[in-house]
């Protein structure tokens, strides 16, 4: 049955000249049919090289927004219209207004993980794998970073020269992982690397062994010689490394750390997506989509 589907997929894909880009987040009957996965920089470098003529972006909806923010030309999917990020919708543009005026002469660095809206008003944007190469790039030492305190506080410490101001905002997936949590998982597996995303709280991060994005995370796992991990971030990772490294053994940090909007799509919506029965083609305002770019063509530009 999924194999039917699967081929049924590869098929129309091809035929339709879809590019699907999936992020690590996503389950891994979808990782397999994917052309590309990856974490946020790497889905949006893809996006802005992809040669077809249609994307479908298995993922949240901001990234399907990065997307058609960088290939207007193209027709860009989203296999299920209610996948969100909820720290996307955490600030809108008026705050960011107030937050500006107060902040006169910051340059404003949001997470990639925002609305292609509040895009228009900012500077740059960064991913958790890109954020210090960039921001350590910005001519301007004065930031008002965007909307993750936790992400902001991990960039604050990498780069000390920089004066970085941070709003109450955050991914409440991982922001709910506890520093107990981390320690008691690790007197549980005493010989296992913990390995955590920097969406988490700093009382958790400080306790790891490695800090970095869904990506990153993987590629720590696989090159180490260790054969053990805990892993804080979405539960779908321990998922995929337990496949692609049978032998090593990954446990995840909380059994709680589980996305439900990165969840919502199946290999049967992404099927249905491209069978034209569901998802939602993403059509942005011109205008915003132009000033919202601005600041993705920074990232990609200050991340090369
Ligand atoms: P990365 O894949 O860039 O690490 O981002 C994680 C995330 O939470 C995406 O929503
Ligand atoms: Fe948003 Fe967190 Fe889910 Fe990523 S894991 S999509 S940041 S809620």
């Amino acid at each position: 049955m999924l194999k039917d589907i699967q081929e049924q997929i590869l098929k129309l894909k091809k035929e339709k000249d879809v590019c699907i880009l999936a992020h690590c987040y996503q389950s891994h009957d979808i990782l397999e049919i994917a052309d590309y996965t990856g974490d946020s920089f790497g889905l949006a470098q893809k996006a802005a090289a992809s040669e077809n003529k249609n994307i479908m972006m298995c993922g949240v909806r901001f990234m399907a927004e990065t997307v058609k923010i960088l290939s207007p030309e193209k027709r860009v999917y989203l296999p299920k219209s209610d996948a969100g990020c909820p720290m996307a919708e955490q600030l809108d543009v008026d705050i960011l207004r107030q937050l500006k005026e107060k902040y006169e002469g910051y340059s404003v660095c949001a997470y990639i993980n925002t609305t292609a809206e509040l895009k228009t008003l900012c500077d740059v944007c960064v991913t958790s794998s890109s954020a210090v190469k960039i921001i350590s790039r910005m001519d301007n030492d004065k930031i008002l970073f965007i909307p993750d305190c936790n992400l902001g506080d991990y960039i604050a410490k990498q780069l000390p020269d920089k004066e970085i101001k941070l709003v109450s905002g955050g991914c409440p997936t991982h922001a709910k992982i506890t520093a107990q949590e981390a320690k008691k998982a690790m007197e549980k597996h005493p010989g296992a690397k913990l390995l955590v995303h920097p969406e988490c709280q700093p009382s958790v991060a400080a306790l790891a062994d490695f800090i970095g994005s869904t990506t990153e995370i993987m590629d720590y796992a696989k090159k180490s010689d260790a054969k053990e991990f805990i892993i804080g971030t979405e539960n779908s990772i321990v998922q995929h490394l337990g496949i692609e490294c049978p032998d090593k053994l990954f446990y995840p940090l909380s059994k709680d750390c589980v996305c439900h909007n990165m969840k919502l799509t199946t290999i049967a919506d992404v099927l249905h997506c491209l069978q034209g029965t569901d998802g939602e083609e993403i059509i942005l305002d011109e205008d915003m989509r132009i000033k919202a770019k601005v600041c993705i063509d920074e990232m990609l530009r200050l991340g090369k």
